[in-house]
């Protein structure tokens, strides 16, 4: 009997945590849903997310992976959902002249560089606010960087010019899908004006203006699978904008993610861009588009050299 009083008073509290962690969870992250069912459905994932997280801890408190998790506003989704977000497709086969370079082979390299430290990486880190364009935020903060390391001026672009005017024509579809080096091609031919000029919206609209403010010659491609030019271009160059599969980034927390986590490392996985601006001995630092609270306030780190997540898959940075 007493046995038994016990066990339910656990049970009673382990419930009542869950629920009130669910309740911060919709409180936090803004979540209502259409009905009572909708939101029992959800409380299930959540608690099969929640239980997934605490076992990733384990395995991380024994050794055996290098990165954390937390509870997010993704957690009242199934892995499947997650992924549907994200619907970028590798699209063309690099035929424009303009990318095909080769990476000056440098020797001596730092054995570290962090691009934020050089100041050419802005402060603000960005949110795409449920519009996918990571393509958009990813070849804007390649050119932020470019224009503040070849003028000394860092001024804030607009990814909304991208997302509306830099469309379909050039291989890109929104909030949907499209990708860096195809924004380099629009900024080669059109420009990008500031964000202060155009502002961000979350959605694809009517495009505004084009044919104004900063404009690009051109942009190498990283050849890929080769980590090493990827190296020398995060070292000499500038932050480099990548396209990774981002499906490890779900709970993603601080640490390094590595080859074993979850994510994949072959073109077709490829379905999100971010932007490397540092790297170590043992990792890249990506800067993300989920807003500051996000991981690393706002950046991820990925093992280097095993080209976790695809990261040297299609890698380019935009020459000035
Ligand atoms: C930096 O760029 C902005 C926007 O293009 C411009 O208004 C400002 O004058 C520039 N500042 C310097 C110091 O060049
Ligand atoms: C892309 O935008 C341009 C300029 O607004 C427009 O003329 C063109 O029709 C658009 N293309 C597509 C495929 O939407
Ligand atoms: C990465 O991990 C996969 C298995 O998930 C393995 O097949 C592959 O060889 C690894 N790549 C490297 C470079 O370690």
């Amino acid at each position: 009997m007493r046995l038994f009083l016990i066990a339910s008073l656990i049970l009673a509290v382990g419930a009542s945590t869950e629920l009130e962690q669910w309740e911060t969870f919709k409180q936090t992250y803004g979540k209502s849903y259409k009905s009572i069912a909708e939101e029992e459905k959800r409380f299930t994932i959540f608690k099969e997310n929640v239980e997934h997280i605490a076992k990733h801890h384990e395995k991380y408190k024994n050794g055996e992976s290098t990165f954390t998790m937390e509870i997010n506003e993704f957690a009242d989704m199934t892995d499947g959902e997650y992924n549907a977000l994200f619907t970028f497709q590798p699209i063309g086969s690099f035929k424009d002249e303009y990318g095909l370079k080769n990476v000056a082979n440098v020797r001596n390299l730092p054995t570290s560089v962090d691009w934020r430290k050089k100041g050419a990486v802005s402060e603000l880190v960005r949110s795409t606010g449920g519009c996918g364009a990571s393509w958009a935020f990813s070849a804007t903060a390649a050119v932020e960087a470019q224009l503040y390391i070849k003028k000394g001026n860092l001024t804030l672009l607009s990814p909304q010019d991208l997302i509306d005017c830099a469309n379909a024509t050039f291989g890109n579809h929104g909030c949907y899908e499209g990708s860096a080096i195809n924004a380099f091609n629009y900024i080669r031919r059109f420009g990008i004006v500031s964000e202060k000029q155009y502002g961000y919206e979350a959605r694809q609209g009517a495009c505004r203006q084009r044919g104004v403010g900063v404009r690009i010659s051109g942009f190498t491609k990283i050849p890929s699978y080769d980590e090493q030019s990827l190296l020398i271009a995060a070292a000499t160059i500038g932050p480099v904008s990548v396209a990774i599969d981002a499906s490890s980034l779900k709970f993603y927390r601080s640490g390094i993610i590595d080859n074993y986590s979850g994510c994949r490392s072959e073109f077709r996985y490829l379905n999100f861009e971010a932007i490397i601006v540092a790297y170590d001995a043992d990792s890249w630092t990506l800067k993300n588009c989920w807003g500051p609270y996000w991981g690393e306030n706002g950046y991820f780190r990925l093992q280097r050299n095993t080209n976790t997540c695809g990261v040297a898959l299609r890698a380019a940075y935009p020459v000035l």
